[in-house]
């Protein structure tokens, strides 16, 4: 299975906060830049002001929000942080695109165009420097931003929790989401992911599965073949040494091998990490990004034949 061509831009979205966007687009940038011998080069950029995916998450410093502010705003050059991992590169988020949000309408009425700007900018940076997968994040609150993402993007991807408020946000975001595609954006529907699920609760996840298929309902897509599970000691444990489940699997193991090596001396072992095992949360995550990459492919072979059909 191989991707080609110009980078596929991804926004990670839903109007409702805490179901694990910002999580997730860390977890699969992560997966998908390490991935195979050459790894993929990904971008993540940050459009929320909270800056969780690039301070918690990746434990990036960042700038405020100031790059992409800028360029949302006065069309300015994009600039990536660099290497935070291997393949890896983050257009931080934080505070200054709250200011950008609040003032978008005084923005449109004096010709302005955020989605524009940022397209110009993210088509140059990404030309430069041979991204393959652009991730964008998004807070749950700052609907000018969103509406701008969605323009942007080329494909949407909404977690959701189960209870009824995510899944009220998950309709809030399609009637935006086919909006967008109104005015002309050319987004696709990559697919709903559960988040943070009770494994044990089957019954409950079946009913909420099917709720979110009605949703889709004329989208023609499935919601993923694959659910995040609950693991909290690990999600603090991400938060806390910045690490995403890929990464927390290499260090439980790498601390394992030393607690053993230290108790072998007699000496007393220290402890980091709270999860005692994230490798079933980092498999979920591997397969999350199988199913994205199968998906892509399919659009993106989709989207060829009807472009032979018109030339
Ligand atoms: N597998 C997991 N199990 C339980 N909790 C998790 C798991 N993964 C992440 N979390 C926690 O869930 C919370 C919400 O996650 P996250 O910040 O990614 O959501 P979000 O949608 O980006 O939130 P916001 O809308 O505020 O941006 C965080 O506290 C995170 O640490
Ligand atoms: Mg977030």
């Amino acid at each position: 299975m191989t991707m080609t061509g110009a980078a596929r831009v991804i926004l990670v979205a839903n109007q409702k906060g805490g179901v694990g966007k910002s999580t997730t687009v860390a977890a699969v940038a992560e997966m998908i830049a390490t991935a195979g011998k050459r790894g993929r080069r990904v971008l993540v950029v940050d459009g929320d002001p909270q800056a969780n995916v690039t301070m918690e998450d990746l434990g990036v410093e960042g700038d405020q929000g100031r790059s992409l502010a800028a360029t949302l705003q006065f069309g300015q050059p994009l600039a990536p942080v660099r290497d935070v991992r291997a393949h890896l590169d983050v257009i931080a988020g934080g505070p200054q695109l709250a200011v950008v949000g609040a003032a978008a309408h005084l923005m449109s009425e004096n010709g302005i165009d955020m989605a524009t700007n940022l397209q110009t900018q993210l088509e140059a940076l990404c030309a430069a420097e041979g991204y393959d997968v652009v991730l964008i994040d998004s807070g749950p609150g700052d609907v000018p931003l969103l509406d701008t993402y969605l323009s942007v993007a080329n494909y949407l991807l909404i977690p959701t929790r189960d209870d009824q408020a995510s899944l009220g946000g998950v309709e809030r975001l399609a009637r935006r989401f086919w909006r967008a595609r109104k005015r002309g954006a050319s987004i696709e529907l990559l697919g709903v992911l559960l988040f943070q699920v009770n494994q044990q609760a089957t019954k409950r996840n079946e009913e909420v599965l099917g709720q979110v298929k009605e949703m889709l309902d004329g989208s023609g897509t499935e919601p993923f073949d694959v659910v995040i599970r609950s693991n909290p000691a690990a999600a603090v444990d991400m938060r806390n040494l910045h690490k995403t489940a890929g990464e927390l699997v290499a260090l439980a193991h790498d601390e394992r091998r030393s607690r053993l090596s230290k108790l072998r001396k007699g000496e007393k072992p220290q402890r980091s990490m709270w999860a005692s095992d994230p490798t079933g949360l980092a498999a979920d995550y591997q397969e999350l990004v199988r199913q994205i990459v199968a998906r892509l492919v399919r659009y993106e072979s989709l989207a060829a034949t009807a472009q032979e059909r018109v030339g």
